[in-house]
């Protein structure tokens, strides 16, 4: 079973770039899975029913999210219906979509499971450490191999979430801060892990935003409208081989397009 996962898609350069780049990987890697984060694949701000539809056109099995999936509006029209479309499963009760999807790849039940750290996040959120533990309780005899997508700013939180589910997971990735972390590798359980993948976005950029209104934030702090940048693409994907239940081969792909 070969995963591929892609972080955060980042407006229409990062979606044509993934819709370029897509035939390449799978010719390379043959994966039998592919995901991606769609909270910004919309002009850089949340996800609109063209895109979904585009993204899941190029291919992408299942479309995770974070905090940014609320953004353009009409989601909420479509993230009933639509199970292949994820928001983070701890939010409150009430809210519309799933956190979760189940489906069968080569006789295998794969589960795909979105969260959200609450570090430097929503207040509003239900805690993903006890919110995984219920949820784990309930599902795991549905599942063969669970996939996590932890949508978090803070590299300890993250961290302290995977060592908590190390060996009841099967790979657990970040998401959300655009930017590629160094440290895959297998946890002593047996999870693979990476604390982000980073994004599919455009670079140089102040993740993937042109970064004229941030440096004005950050000279005077008045609040601008972001613009996604435009100029060569930062593809960040990670590369995850399962045989068995166990990882075989895990590997971060970084490439310019
Ligand atoms: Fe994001
Ligand atoms: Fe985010």
């Amino acid at each position: 079973m070969k995963v591929l996962v892609f972080g955060d898609v980042v407006g229409r350069p990062g979606r044509r770039a993934l819709k370029e780049f897509l035939p390449k990987v799978r010719e390379e890697l043959s994966p039998d899975l592919i995901l991606c984060n769609g909270e910004n694949s919309a002009g850089g701000f949340g996800i609109t029913l063209k895109v979904y539809e585009e993204l899941k056109g190029m291919g992408i099995d299942v479309i995770t999210s974070g905090n940014h999936i609320w953004d353009k509006r009409e989601v909420f029209n479509f993230i009933e219906s639509k199970r292949h479309l994820l928001r983070p499963l701890n939010y409150p009760e009430g809210v519309p979509g799933r956190g979760f999807i189940i489906l069968e790849r080569k006789g295998i039940r794969v589960c795909i499971l979105n969260l959200m750290g609450r570090v430097f996040m929503s207040p509003h959120l239900e805690n993903p450490f006890t919110t995984f533990d219920k949820f784990y309780q309930e599902y795991k005899r549905e599942f063969d191999l669970l996939i996590v997508d932890f949508h978090g700013e803070a590299t300890s939180e993250k961290l302290a979430f995977a060592l908590y589910c190390d060996g009841r997971t099967n790979l657990i990735y970040g998401s959300h801060t655009h930017i590629p972390t160094a440290d895959e590798t297998i946890l002593p359980k047996g999870t693979a892990y990476v604390t982000d993948v980073g994004m599919v976005g455009p670079f140089p950029s102040v993740i993937g935003m042109r970064e004229r209104e941030p440096v004005e934030i950050f000279l005077r702090g008045i609040p601008k409208r972001f613009e996604v940048a435009k100029g060569k693409v930062m593809i960040n994907a990670l590369f995850v081989e399962f045989e068995g239940g166990k990882v075989k081969e895990i590997k971060r792909i970084k490439e310019f397009w």
